[in-house]
């Protein structure tokens, strides 16, 4: 199976490259983000804050991706909350559960059994350094803060959320934060990864130059296998 690790700080353009490069590889793709999403809204609904009662609940959250006509859905318990999980607040409260050891190792079974099963392009912070250390492409995309935040507030717009510019640049510095510097799992380059800032290309661009560095290193290693 080949896996392709793609991690990076919020507003990077991960998923939207990711999901364009899964489908010309026909890969699977997997937004783990989503699944983080997905305990930040639980606790948000059930109003926990401290990581002792978000652990003690964690075994009763049913939680599953399914893929619908090759788009990846997530399920708390049966309802599809694939959108619901898409708000600012739900962002926040993705980034504060993330840091608790207990919802990493949750998620962490989930992660690699995907993995195990399907051609996989997998986006998020760790998925080069601790989910898939032996993924054969690695890819740390990023760019600049004000670009982030930009893409990231013209996502929000097309939405119809009602926020403004300077939420959203304050929303993902705090998120940077939170996300680099937790002792568990922080977002940081895999040492074998390539960094690819893309601040100066547009979406098309970042989806050819995603793809052809892929190529590349599969060639190599084909040619590799062969010698
Ligand atoms: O990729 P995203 O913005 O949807 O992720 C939401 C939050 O989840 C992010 O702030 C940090 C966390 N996250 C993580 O810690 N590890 C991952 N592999 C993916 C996301």
């Amino acid at each position: 199976m080949i896996s392709i690790a793609i991690d990076g700080p919020a507003g990077a353009g991960k998923s939207t490259v990711a999901k364009a490069v899964s489908k010309k590889l026909s890969y699977i793709y997997v937004d783990t983000g989503a699944l983080y999403r997905v305990i930040g809204l639980y606790v948000v609904r059930n109003e926990f804050t401290d990581e002792e009662s978000i652990k003690k609940k964690l075994n009763e959250i049913k939680l599953s991706l399914r893929f619908i006509n090759g788009e990846q859905k997530v399920f708390l318990f049966d309802e599809d909350v694939s959108d619901k999980i898409r708000t600012p607040e739900i962002s926040m409260s993705a980034s504060k559960v993330s840091a608790f050891l207990s919802v990493r190792k949750f998620l962490l079974n989930l992660q690699r059994d995907l993995a195990k099963k399907n051609n996989i392009i997998m986006d998020g912070r760790d998925i080069g350094t601790v989910i898939l250390p032996d993924a054969q492409v690695k890819i740390f995309l990023t760019a600049s803060l004000e670009e982030r935040s930009k893409r990231r507030y013209r996502e929000l717009i097309e939405k119809n959320c009602n926020v403004t510019y300077e939420e959203v640049l304050n929303d993902i510095i705090k998120r940077d934060y939170n996300d680099s510097n937790r002792p568990v799992a922080p977002l940081k380059p895999a040492t074998d990864a390539v960094i690819l800032d893309t601040s100066n290309y547009n979406f098309k661009e970042s989806v050819d130059l995603v793809l052809n560095l892929i190529k590349d290193k599969l060639g190599k290693l084909d040619n590799d296998e062969r010698k």
